[in-house]
């Protein structure tokens, strides 16, 4: 039984999970094909309040409603009454006296979509909250990797990169334990802390990269989030991509139909080489095209 809200996937059991995932896969014949779109939410619309910048997550939402036929409008953050000092809570009760149905927002804070939840009827949509959770991406990822492998029970997934101020990271976590995959976290250590591994069950920071990465049916990077780095975090640039980006010999360590996954955007040559980003393995393009099918599931399971 889905909630009001989508806020994490800490929390959302494999079945939950899977009843998204199967309807994004009816979705997805829409995304290919134009005159499969409906109208069924045309009575509904939907709001975008992103606080932080985003291509993927904002577009494809906004691709997603308008394939379902739903109105979809931006508040357009930086030229609105945020700026002279609105609070989240009264902006959220704003909104929300408009009748809208959905509202997805993306916010620095953790805890902040959790917030506007409590304060308005409208469904929320985390679209990610500080280093706290971003579901859709991971529920994209867990359909992407679905679609590919089959299932996703018993895969090994390794997670390479800045996992400390990772929201994908964690999400996925989650979502990939609901499923009883294992996750293998590895990054230089100021980007990784044994606490991961509380996460959920099969979770594990890795030793080496060769401990992460060998025999993983999947291997994902992530983005520096340079954006939340302290103080002294970040380390010089071409040492971690010495260390920690993923090239052809990193790849070579995994399964040999292994898929190569990125949440985007990538620091191509940092977190990962050029080579393998446009990989024959590398499925980052079809994580966007799912993106907007997951996204379509979310907007018809959770507007009313
Ligand atoms: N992956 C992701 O969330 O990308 P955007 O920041 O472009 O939305």
């Amino acid at each position: 039984m889905l909630s009001k809200d989508l806020l994490g996937l800490r929390g959302l059991n494999r079945r939950d999970i899977t009843r998204i995932l199967d309807k994004a896969g009816d979705m997805k014949k829409r995304v290919d094909n134009p005159e499969l779109r409906g109208k069924e939410l045309d009575k509904l619309s939907a709001v975008t309040i992103f606080y932080e910048n985003s291509t993927r997550t904002r577009m494809s939402f906004t691709a997603a409603a308008e394939y379902l036929g739903m109105k979809i409008n931006d508040l357009g953050v930086s030229s609105s009454s945020v700026q002279k000092g609105e609070r989240l809570t009264d902006t959220a009760k704003t909104i929300d006296a408009m009748g809208v149905s959905v509202i997805i927002m993306r916010h620095s804070q953790t805890g902040a979509a959790h917030l506007m939840a409590k304060n308005v009827r409208a469904s929320v949509i985390n679209a990610g909250d500080g280093c706290n959770e971003h579901p859709t991406q991971a529920l994209l990822d867990l359909y992407t990797i679905r679609e590919h492998k089959g299932c996703i029970e018993g895969l090994k997934v390794a997670v390479i990169g800045d996992v400390a101020h990772s929201r994908v990271a964690r999400s996925n976590a989650f979502g990939l334990s609901a499923f009883g995959a294992e996750t293998v976290f590895y990054g230089p250590p100021a980007f990784l802390s044994k606490s991961a591994e509380s996460l959920g069950d099969n979770i594990r920071v890795a030793n080496d990269m060769n401990d992460a990465v060998r025999g993983a049916d999947v291997v994902m990077g992530l983005r520096i989030q340079f954006e939340r780095q302290k103080a002294a975090g970040i380390p010089d640039l071409r040492e971690y991509a010495y260390l920690y980006g993923i090239n052809q010999g990193v790849l070579d360590l995994a399964k040999p139909d292994a898929l190569v996954m990125h949440p985007a955007p990538v620091n191509r040559g940092i977190e990962m080489t050029s080579d393998v980003i446009d990989h024959e393995r590398s499925v980052i393009k079809e994580q966007v095209k799912n993106g907007v099918a997951v996204r379509m599931a979310i907007l018809s399971l959770f507007a009313e």
